[in-house]
């Protein structure tokens, strides 16, 4: 018996996204006081937002502070739930989950990088590393360890506490704790913003490595065009909606989009 050919309502089209969002709005409140963070109000003309993130590439997110950068990442992420709207991780619809289904997914299959670290003091280097691991009851693959290790360029600070490190060293660390599970995605909200330049360049060269050598799918918000120049694609973001893309970025061309957007 042949199965016709159609688009069921919650299934994600064909892709080599590995994380695409659908018609994604979000706002906050309620009422006169409520904020469209993200494609507009929900019944306005403009479409909610329609976005993928290729499979093994490095993209970054840029756009004037207020447009919306950290709440497409957040929904993207499964970190916010969406007011309207779909998000799929590969085949997944983050946006059909339940509470314990999406806390499973993120521990799982979602790596998270923020701006202020967030490791935990009382812990060593090397145990921030793997504490999301041990957490979920899986053990790192003792190869894919090194080589996180290796690139990491930290091997002898492992066993020092994030204090007795620098911001930038306490960064790769946490990009390295992302990395460690293998996730589908790893996200990095504004990673370099509390850092100085030359911190800020090792941490974008852990992240560009990681998607070069290991095939990782990074997306990155970031203020920085020289930080956007890292990744393989930027997309901009205006007033919550897409306003344009710079494929195979350069800082110039990067300023350049940026001043289109009167931003
Ligand atoms: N929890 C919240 N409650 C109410 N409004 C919010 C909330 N989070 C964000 N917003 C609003 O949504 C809009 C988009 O915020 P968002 O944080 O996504 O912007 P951004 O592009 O990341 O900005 P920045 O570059 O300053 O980090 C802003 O107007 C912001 O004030
Ligand atoms: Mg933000």
């Amino acid at each position: 018996m042949s199965v016709p050919v159609m688009t069921v309502p919650g299934e994600a089209p064909p892709t080599t996204a590995a994380v695409r969002a659908a018609g994604l709005r979000k706002t906050y409140g309620k009422g006169e006081t409520a904020v469209h963070a993200l494609g507009g109000r929900v019944g306005d003309d403009a479409a909610g937002v329609d976005v993928g993130f290729d499979r093994g590439r490095f993209t970054a997110i840029m756009g004037p502070s207020g447009s919306g950068k950290s709440t497409l990442m957040h929904c993207l992420a499964g970190l916010d739930t969406a007011s309207a709207g779909q998000v799929w991780l590969g085949d997944t619809e983050l946006t059909s989950l339940r509470d314990d289904q999406l806390t499973k997914l993120r521990r799982e299959r979602i790596g998270f990088v923020f701006q202020a670290f967030n490791l935990l003091p009382v812990l060593t280097a090397a145990e921030n590393l793997t504490l999301p691991m041990q957490l979920a009851g899986r053990r790192p693959d003792q190869a894919w360890m090194d080589d996180v290790v290796a690139r990491l360029g930290l091997r002898d600070r492992l066993g020092h506490r994030p204090y007795e490190l620098s911001g930038g060293q306490q960064q790769r660390v946490a990009v390295a704790r992302a990395l460690l599970p293998r996730p589908d995605v790893v996200f990095a909200d504004e990673p370099t913003g509390n850092l100085d330049s030359r911190a800020g360049a090792e941490v974008l060269g852990l992240l560009r490595s990681s998607v070069r050598e290991t095939g990782q799918t990074v997306v990155m918000v970031t203020h920085d065009p020289v930080a956007a120049a890292y990744a393989d694609r930027v997309v901009l973001l205006a007033d919550g909606h897409l306003a344009g893309e710079v494929h195979h970025p350069t800082a110039d061309a990067v300023i350049d989009a940026l001043r289109g957007l009167g931003g």
